[in-house]
């Protein structure tokens, strides 16, 4: 794979197997955190609710909740990646420099992205949606 670059933070990676999609992952840095998103509640937060996102950088909320409570919060969320594990009508969408697009993730693609040069965020109903997302802290 290329590697992520200020001129091009993101790449889209076609159909492979969610295995596959994890030691790419991993072979990336170190993991900090995995998770499935997708709608499973009306409650708690927005990656497991049917809402549209605004632009955001993963990590950032987090950090913000921890710091309301008092606590620390120690992940270093450098590159996100989102496999798709079931599609849906949901845009996800990359910004970054001047730069923007829109993407519908299809079943076993996979959209890496660097969460420091990149915002990402959602529209459109969620749906069946269900992605599994990797949090890498660089080496
Ligand atoms: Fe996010």
């Amino acid at each position: 794979m290329e590697d992520l670059s200020e001129k091009r933070p993101w790449i889209l990676m076609p159909a492979f197997t969610a295995d596959q999609f994890l030691l790419h992952m991993i072979s990336l840095g170190e993991p900090e955190e995995v998770t499935l998103v997708g709608v499973f509640g009306d409650r708690g937060r927005g990656s497991r609710q049917d809402v549209e996102l605004p632009l955001h950088r993963d990590g950032e909320y987090s950090a913000r909740k921890a710091a309301e409570a008092g606590l620390p919060f120690d992940k270093q969320v450098d590159i996100v990646g989102l496999y798709c594990i079931r599609e849906s009508s949901t845009i996800t969408s990359l910004a970054w420099g001047s730069e923007s697009l829109d993407i519908n993730l299809k079943q076993g693609q996979a959209l890496i992205f660097d969460n420091n040069l990149c915002l990402h965020g959602r529209k459109g109903e969620v749906g069946d949606r269900i992605l599994l997302r990797v949090w890498v802290k660089r080496r």
